[in-house]
């Protein structure tokens, strides 16, 4: 940092603030954390109010070409109060920042030239020292991979940020993908696969920990694919690093998320056996039933490997609800191919599940096919797996009533007088709030249902 730099933040009489709109999945959300750290330890505030942000970050998503979309329909809008706020003789920075800022780097600054800086999802970092460039008017765009270099740096929230963020926290793991999904950008956005060591991730699961963190939930775009040098010497994975964090004092609950159906190691199914704290909770796309369609996805394993492991990891944790993630519509899926996505539905059974119309993305094998399924048909197929979809969840929530079960207090409910807990698997239920404080477990009997959470009564 040159002394200019230094001699500037004196002069700062009221702290600057920034408003940050997180796209896409949670390790977005966890980034966007991070980045409020690195810009807390700057003298930046947070607001949620955008109209008295001096910097407005935008963390992107570029899974599908709606949600890239979307940003460029945001930034329109920022180009309209960046204007009055310059009319009015204050500045505003605009930053886009996660995967579109990876995938189009200057090309965003192209189609919309009111963004001040791009920079990608592993150079958080640098953040400070990119907007103290971009103050000075010179355009930034920071997409250089450098995993590892984030991973160093990570920015540390104080224990007061940690307190009022909760007592569920997130935990990045591991990041990036080398799977490959012929459908997917998140190899190419994200980068190769890379573990953060043993002790990092000790280190931060204890400071949530002493937050008064009582559930964390580790992520990695292949979380399951997580590996390490264990504090034995052997080759660790990502069941023996649960069975590590699990011993730290004060963390009752463990959850993780997502995973690939080929990284589900014995140690991991033993994991869910053994583990109390670890949920009986599991997201594990499938993308399609039809082995053709699987094959040309390149997810690397069968319908029936799918189903096996389902039942292998049933027999390990009877209790488990299983999650997934569904596209309809790749190309050259036929009726045929469809129906074999609705017959695994039936097979397995899913607690949740996230269903998605293919979507063509720039740069992956999968939008160089020809047999591009046209969109009535997407819309068909999708309406006709949502359907079977909720009826599953709805009757995996209603089978609950009736069932005690322990519940973290995790936040004040809609209404006075509330409190909402989570479930083993997931489910926000609503209870009096006299059952207990937040970040308490308690058990309760599950009295009633509505479409997304239940109630629960003092047993
Ligand atoms: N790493 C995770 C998921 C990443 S993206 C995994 O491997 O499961 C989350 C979900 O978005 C995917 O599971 C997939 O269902 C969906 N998705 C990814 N690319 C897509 C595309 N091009 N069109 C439609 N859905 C897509
Ligand atoms: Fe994408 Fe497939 Fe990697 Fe998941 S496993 S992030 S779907 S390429
Ligand atoms: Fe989206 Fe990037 Fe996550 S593309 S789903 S924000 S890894």
């Amino acid at each position: 940092m040159t002394t200019e730099l230094l001699q500037d933040k004196p002069a700062q009489a009221t702290p600057r603030k920034v408003f940050l709109k997180t796209y896409g999945c949670q390790m977005n959300v966890y980034d966007s954390q991070r980045m409020g750290d690195a810009l807390a330890s700057e003298g930046y505030v947070q607001t949620e109010t955008v109209e008295d942000a001096d910097l407005v970050l935008l963390n992107t998503c570029h899974i599908r070409e709606k949600a890239a979309e979307k940003v460029y329909s945001e930034l329109g809008r920022l180009r309209k109060l960046k204007q009055e706020k310059s009319e009015a003789g204050r500045e505003l920075l605009i930053g886009v920042a996660g995967c579109v800022a990876q995938a189009e780097g200057k090309e965003i600054i192209r189609r919309a030239p009111v963004v001040d800086l791009v920079i990608g999802p592993q150079t958080y970092h640098r953040l400070p020292r990119a907007l103290e460039q971009a103050r000075r008017g010179i355009k930034i765009v920071e997409t250089e991979y450098a995993i590892e270099d984030k991973f160093e740096h990570l920015p540390v929230p104080d224990k007061k940020a940690v307190r009022a963020r909760g007592v569920t926290a997130f935990l990045t793991v591991q990041e990036g993908c080398d799977k490959f999904c012929t459908f997917c950008v998140v190899p190419y956005t994200r980068g190769s696969e890379i573990s953060r060591s043993v002790k990092q991730i000790v280190a931060e699961a204890t400071r949530l920990a002493e937050g008064g963190v009582r559930e964390i939930t580790l992520l990695g775009q292949n979380v399951n694919a997580w590996h390490g040098e264990g504090i034995d010497g052997r080759s660790w994975g990502l069941g023996e690093l649960l069975f590590r964090l699990a011993e730290i004092p004060g963390i009752a609950r463990l959850r993780y998320t997502t995973s690939h159906p080929r990284d589900m190691d014995d140690a991991l199914i033993a994991a869910h056996r053994d583990l109390d704290v670890l949920m009986p909770y599991l997201h594990l796309p499938v993308q399609s039933g039809s082995d053709r369609i699987l094959k040309a996805m390149n997810r690397k394993h069968s319908h029936d490997d799918y189903l096996r492991l389902i039942e292998r990891i049933r027999n390990a944790r009877s209790d488990i609800a299983i999650s997934g993630d569904f596209i309809v519509g790749f190309p050259g899926e036929t009726d045929g191919d469809f129906e074999e996505t609705m017959r695994i539905v039936r097979e397995v059974g899913y607690a949740q599940a996230f269903s998605f119309k293919y979507s063509q993305r720039p740069g992956t094998p999968g939008a160089e096919l020809g047999a591009q399924i046209a969109e009535d048909i997407k819309d068909e197929r999708l309406q006709r797996l949502q359907a079977l979809l909720v009826e599953q969840q709805q009757d995996f929530t209603h089978s609950m009533i009736g069932r005690e079960i322990e519940l973290l207090i995790e936040k004040p409910g809609r209404q006075a007088g509330q409190k909402v807990g989570r479930s083993p698997w997931l489910q926000p239920v609503i209870v009096d709030e006299k059952l207990g404080d937040i970040g308490e477990m308690t058990r309760v009997r599950i009295s009633g249902a509505g479409f997304n959470s239940l109630f629960g009564e003092a047993i």
